[in-house]
C-alpha cells in the first residue's frame, strides 16, 4: 500500500519538530528515513501510526485521508525503538496478542503465531519471557508481533540499535529477506548509514523538519544534492566557486579566492558567471605521485586515518582541505601528492529535492 504525507507540521511546545513535511512511499517499498538524533524520525512514525496527531497536514494511505482514523483501524505494524514487549507475557503470548484482540480461534492463533515465530527463528523460545531473551531475540519477537497481524504498512524505529555488530549484520539480512518474502511496505528509521545503504530501496534524509533528499542509496550517497546531505553521508568535499566558461559537454569552474580552474561535466543549471557549489566524493579522488586525469591539484598530505573500509587521507591544497578515500595507502603525512579526479566526479549541489525546482529535475536527468 502506498503512503502519502502532505505538509505535516508538528510542534512540541515551542519547538517545531516537523515543518510542512511531505513524502511519498511506494507500495512494497523498503523506505529508510535517515537523520541525526533528535530530528523527529520517531515523531514522524508516531504520526503515521496515529499515536500522535499532527498540528497540520494529512496522512493518506491507499488514496484515503486517514489523518483522523484511530491507530487500531490503520492496519499498521510498529516495532518501537525500545521494542515495548509486554514483560508479563511469554514470547508466544506477545506475538498472539494482536490476533487474540481480533477474536481469532485458539487453533488459528496457534497456527499463525508458530508460523511467524518460525520465520524469525524463535520457535524454540516461545515459552520464555522477555527478560530471558537477548536483545536480538527481543527484536525478533517485536518483529513477529508486528508481522502476525498482516499489516499493510510496517514501521520499524531503529530496531537494531541495541544489537551488537555481528548480530546486527545477520538480523539486517534476515529483515531484508522477510520484507521481500512478505512484500509489506516498510518504513525503517535509522541514523546508521550502513544500515540505510544495505536495506533501502530508497532513502529519505530528514533535516530541520523536512525531507532534504529522497533517492535510492547509490544516488544519495554518491550524488548528494544539498550541503547537509553531502556532509551527513561523508561526501564533505564541497567546492565553492563559479562557472566561468561553458564548452559544450564540459564547463570550466573557478575555485573561489583562487586561480585554480577545474573541468566539470556540463549540467543544465550551469550559467556563465554563476556561483555554484560542487561536491566531490572522497571515493572519486585518486591520489598519485604524478598529475593524471582531467583535474589534478598539488597538495600536502596532512592526515592519514585508518577506517573500517580503508584509509581517509586529508590533503591541503592552497589551504583547502580535500578528503580522499583509498583502499590502500602509500602516502605519509607531510608528503606532496597530486589530488586527481575526472570532470564527471564533480556534481553541483542543486538544492532540496522536495522543492523539485525545474533546475533540479533537469540536473537529475542530466546526470543519468
Ligand atoms: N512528547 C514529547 N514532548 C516534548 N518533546 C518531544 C516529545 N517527543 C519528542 N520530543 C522532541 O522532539 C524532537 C524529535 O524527537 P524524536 O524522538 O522524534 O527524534 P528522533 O529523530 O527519533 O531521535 P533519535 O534518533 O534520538 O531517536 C526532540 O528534540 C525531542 O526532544
Ligand atoms: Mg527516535
Amino acid at each position: 500500500m502506498n503512503l502519502r504525507l502532505k505538509n505535516i507540521t508538528k510542534h512540541f511546545g515551542k519547538q517545531k519538530v516537523l515543518n510542512s513535511l511531505s513524502l511519498e512511499v511506494k507500495s512494497g517499498e523498503f523506505h529508510v528515513i535517515l537523520g541525526p538524533s533528535g530530528e523527529g524520525k520517531s515523531t514522524l512514525l508516531f504520526i503515521i501510526a496515529g499515536l500522535i496527531k499532527p498540528d497540520k497536514g494529512e496522512v493518506w494511505i491507499k488514496g484515503k485521508n486517514i489523518t483522523h482514523l484511530p491507530p487500531q483501524k490503520r492496519n499498521i505494524g510498529f516495532v518501537f525503538q525500545d521494542f515495548a514487549l509486554f514483560p508479563h507475557l511469554t514470547v508466544f503470548e506477545n506475538v498472539a496478542y494482536g490476533l487474540r484482540a481480533k477474536g481469532l480461534s485458539s487453533k488459528e492463533v496457534k497456527r499463525q503465531v508458530n508460523f511467524y515465530l518460525e520465520m524469525v527463528g524463535l520457535e524454540k523460545h516461545s515459552h520464555k519471557y522477555p527478560h530471558q531473551l537477548s536483545g536480538g531475540q527481543k527484536q525478533r519477537v517485536a518483529l513477529a508481533r508486528a508481522l502476525v497481524v498482516k499489516p499493510e504498512l510496517l514501521l520499524l524505529d531503529e530496531p537494531l540499535s541495541h544489537i551488537d555488530a555481528w548480530q546486527k549484520e545477520k538480523l539486517r539480512d534476515e529483515l531484508k529477506q522477510i520484507q521481500k518474502d512478505t512484500g509489506v511496505t516498510t518504513i525503517y528509521v535509522t541514523h546508521d548509514q550502513l544500515e540505510a545503504k544495505v536495506l533501502a530501496d530508497r532513502i529519505s534524509v530528514l533535516h530541520q523538519g523536512k525531507i532534504e533528499q529522497v533517492e535510492p542509496p547509490e544516488e544519495l550517497f554518491y550524488q548528494p544534492k544539498t550541503d547537509f546531505v553531502a556532509r551527513f553521508v561523508g561526501a564533505g568535499n564541497i567546492l565553492q566557486g563559479s562557472i566561468i566558461q561553458l564548452n559544450g559537454k564540459k564547463a570550466t569552474f573557478l575555485l573561489k579566492d583562487s586561480n585554480t580552474k577545474l573541468v566539470v561535466k556540463y549540467y543544465p543549471l550551469f550559467k556563465e558567471k554563476k556561483e555554484v557549489q560542487l561536491c566531490l566524493h572522497p571515493e572519486r579522488i585518486f591520489l598519485n605521485k604524478r598529475p593524471v586525469k582531467e583535474n589534478h591539484l598539488l597538495g600536502k598530505v596532512i592526515k592519514v586515518k585508518k577506517t573500517s573500509s580503508g584509509y581517509r587521507i586529508k590533503v591541503s591544497v592552497e589551504g583547502l582541505i580535500f578528503e580522499a578515500h583509498a583502499f590502500k595507502n602509500s602516502f605519509s603525512e607531510g608528503e606532496m601528492v597530486w589530488v586527481c579526479f575526472d570532470a564527471k566526479a564533480l556534481h553541483p549541489l542543486c538544492g532540496r529535492c522536495f522543492r523539485e525546482p525545474p533546475e533540479f529535475r533537469r540536473c537529475r536527468l542530466e546526470r543519468l
